[in-house]
C-alpha cells in the first residue's frame, strides 16, 4: 500500500475545473480560450486553489463540447495554439498552480483521421479494428448489432454508407454518433494513447482527468445489455456489470498508464471519472498502482439530507481508506445542475443530465444559494481532495430559462428536446457587472447567452463585498490551508445539543456543524465562530447554515 508522504499533493489538493469555452474570452469571438485563462490565473491564485483541471481544448468539431477529439496532440484554433498551452503551464507553475488536463480515451470524434480511415476501408481492415464495427442483425443487416443504448439517448449504433452508396457495417458509440468508441482490445490503440500521454507529460502537465475510463473495456463479443429495459444505457447498483461498464479487463490499461506517470519526475496524478457504485467497487480503481483519485459520485449524487449525507461520507472514508486512497469531494461539474439551483428545488439525482428548461419547475435560487454555500463549507473541511467547478465560487445559479434555439448539448438533440441537457451549467461566467457579457468578452459576445441574474454574481462586485460567496470561498480555502484540513483527521461529533437537526464533525481543532432543521439554533456552547456560510449571521446557527467553530479561548 502506498505510503502517504507530504509531497503527495493530490491527496489534499483543491482542484478547480475550468471549462475553457466559458471561462474568459480574450479575442472577442464569444468563446473562452487559453489566453483568456492565462490572463486570469492570478484570480485563481487569490482564490486559493492548488491546481486547475482544464476540460478539453484539443482539436474538435465541438459536437460534445470538445469531448469529441479529432486530434489529441494539438490545441483547437478556437482555444489557441500549443505555444499558448506551454505558456499556460509555465505561468501556472510559476504561480504555484498545478495543471491537469482532460484525456478522452473511450471515444474520439468521427472527424478523427482514425475514424475517417476506418470508414473508407474494407470490413476486415486494420483501420476498422480501431473501433467496434459490426454487421447488423436481421436479414439485410438492417438492425443494430445489439440492444445497447447511447447515454445521450437513442441507439448506441449507427450504420455507415459504403463508398458505392450501399449500406455498410454499424459502429458503436456509447455517446453521440459523432463519438465512435475506440477498441481497447487493439494493442495499436493502446500504443497510440501511451504516446499521447507522453506527449503531454513531456510538455509538463501534472496529470490527467480521464473521461469515462469505466467504459473503455467491453465484454467479449459485445452481448446484449441483460437489463437494458430497466437501466437504459446505464447500470443498476448492486446488479451485475452490463457488458459496456466497468469490465475487469480495463484495469490493466491504467496500470500501464500509472507506470508511465511514475516514470516522470514530479508527482503526476490521474483522476478517473469512473462512475462506478457502490464506492467499494470504485475503490478498485484507486488501488496503489492505478488511478490516484476518482470522483466521488456518491457525494455528488447525495441529496442535501442529513442521513444520506452522513452515509455518503461514511462510505467514502471506509471504501477509499481500505485501499489507502484519499477520498475526493465534489459538488459541481460541467455535467450536473449547479448546486446553487439544485439545492433550491425538488430535483432528483444530481448527476441526472436532464437539466431544467424554461418549461420545467424553476428552482428557488435564494434557498439554493444559502444551502450551496453551507454545503461548500461542509465539504471544504473534509480531509481529502476537493474539486470546484468554475463559477461556483460566484454562487452562480443554473441557467434554467435558456431557450431551445441556443442549446448545444447533444442530449437535447438526441432526445428531441425530451432532456434539455447540460448547457445550463456551462454558461460563460460573469467578471464585471457593468460590461457587455458581464466582462466575459470585450464586445458582449457569448457562445451561450447569460441570464440577467448573473449581473449580481459578477466577480468585481463580489470582490468588494465581505459577505459575498467569493469571499466565503477565499476565507474557507485560506483556513483549510493554514489548518491543513485536507490532510486532517475526521471524526463525527454527536455530542451537541439539538443533535437531531444538526450534523457535525471534527477535523482536528475545527468543529463543523450544519443545521438541517427549520429553526435557528444557538452557537454551540464553548465554541466561537471562525467562519459562517452566511457571513452576516455569526450569532447563531441558522437553518441551512454551516459554521466552522473552534473552542472558545478563556
Ligand atoms: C463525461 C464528460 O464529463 C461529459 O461532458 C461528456 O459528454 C461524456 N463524458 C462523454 O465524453
Ligand atoms: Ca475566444
Amino acid at each position: 500500500m502506498e505510503q502517504k508522504t507530504a509531497s503527495d499533493w493530490w491527496r489534499s489538493a483543491v482542484i478547480y475545473q475550468i471549462y475553457p469555452r466559458s471561462f474568459y474570452d480574450s479575442n472577442g469571438d464569444g468563446i473562452g480560450d487559453l489566453r483568456g485563462i492565462i490572463s486570469k490565473l492570478e484570480k485563481l491564485v487569490e482564490l486559493g486553489i492548488d491546481a486547475i483541471w482544464l476540460s478539453p481544448f484539443y482539436r474538435s468539431p465541438q459536437k460534445d463540447g470538445g469531448y469529441d477529439v479529432s486530434n489529441y496532440v494539438d490545441v483547437d484554433s478556437i482555444f489557441g495554439t500549443l505555444s499558448d498551452f506551454d505558456e499556460l503551464v509555465a505561468k501556472s507553475h510559476a504561480l504555484g498552480l498545478r495543471v491537469i488536463i482532460d484525456l478522452v480515451p473511450n471515444h474520439c470524434s468521427s472527424d478523427h483521421p482514425w475514424f475517417q480511415a476506418a470508414v473508407n476501408s474494407s470490413e476486415n481492415s486494420d483501420a476498422r479494428k480501431y473501433f467496434h464495427f459490426k454487421n447488423g442483425r436481421g436479414e439485410k443487416g438492417e438492425l443494430p448489432p445489439n440492444n445497447w443504448q447511447s447515454m445521450f439517448g437513442g441507439p448506441a449504433w449507427t450504420r455507415i454508407k459504403n463508398s458505392d452508396g450501399s449500406l455498410g457495417q454499424w459502429y458503436l458509440h456509447l455517446f453521440d454518433s459523432s463519438q465512435p468508441d475506440l477498441n481497447w482490445e487493439n494493442p495499436k490503440v493502446r500504443q497510440e494513447f501511451e504516446s499521447i500521454l507522453r506527449f503531454w507529460l513531456d510538455r509538463g502537465v501534472d496529470g490527467f482527468r480521464v473521461d469515462q475510463p469505466h467504459a473503455m473495456a467491453k465484454a467479449k463479443g459485445l452481448p446484449d445489455h441483460p437489463y437494458a429495459d430497466e437501466a437504459g444505457a446505464g447500470f443498476i447498483e448492486g446488479r451485475e456489470a452490463p457488458p459496456m461498464w466497468f469490465q475487469d479487463s480495463v484495469h490493466e490499461i491504467f496500470r500501464d498508464w500509472r507506470r508511465i506517470l511514475d516514470s516522470y519526475p514530479g508527482q503526476r496524478a490521474m483522476c478517473g471519472e469512473a462512475y462506478v457504485l457502490p464506492l467499494s467497487l470504485m475503490a478498485l480503481w484507486v488501488r496503489s498502482d492505478e488511478f490516484h483519485q476518482t470522483f466521488n459520485f456518491r457525494f455528488l449524487d447525495a441529496d442535501w439530507e442529513k442521513q444520506k449525507l452522513r452515509a455518503a461520507i461514511d462510505e467514502s472514508f471506509e471504501a477509499f481508506g481500505r485501499v489507502g486512497a484519499p477520498s475526493t469531494w465534489v459538488l459541481n461539474n460541467h455535467d450536473v445542475m449547479r448546486h446553487a439551483s439544485r439545492f433550491g428545488g425538488e430535483y432528483g439525482r444530481a448527476t441526472a443530465s436532464d437539466g431544467v428548461g424554461p418549461d420545467g419547475p424553476q428552482p428557488d435560487n435564494s434557498l439554493g444559494l444559502r444551502r450551496a454555500r453551507a454545503a461548500t463549507l461542509f465539504m471544504l473541511a473534509l480531509p481529502g481532495s476537493s474539486y470546484l467547478y468554475q463559477g461556483e465560487e460566484l454562487g452562480l445559479p443554473e441557467h434554467t430559462t435558456l431557450e431551445s434555439k441556443y442549446r448545444q448539448d447533444p442530449t437535447f438533440f438526441r432526445t428531441k428536446g425530451g432532456r434539455v441537457g447540460r448547457d445550463g451549467c456551462r454558461v460563460p461566467i460573469p467578471w464585471l457587472k457593468n460590461q457587455p457579457a458581464f466582462g466575459f468578452s470585450s464586445n458582449g459576445k457569448s457562445w451561450l447567452p447569460q441570464p440577467k441574474t448573473f449581473a449580481d454574481h459578477s466577480r468585481d462586485i463580489q470582490e468588494k463585498d465581505d459577505d459575498s460567496t467569493l469571499n466565503l470561498y477565499k476565507a474557507a480555502l485560506r483556513i483549510r490551508s493554514s489548518m491543513n484540513l485536507g490532510s486532517g483527521e475526521f471524526a463525527w461529533f454527536d455530542d451537541l445539543e439539538n443533535s437531531n437537526e444538526v450534523l457535525a464533525y471534527r477535523n482536528g481543532e475545527l468543529l463543523v456543524v450544519h443545521n438541517f432543521g427549520i429553526i435557528d439554533l444557538p452557537v454551540p456552547y464553548g465554541y466561537e465562530v471562525l467562519l459562517a456560510s452566511e457571513g452576516k449571521n455569526k450569532k447563531c446557527l441558522g437553518a441551512n447554515q454551516t459554521l466552522w467553530l473552534t473552542p472558545r479561548v478563556r
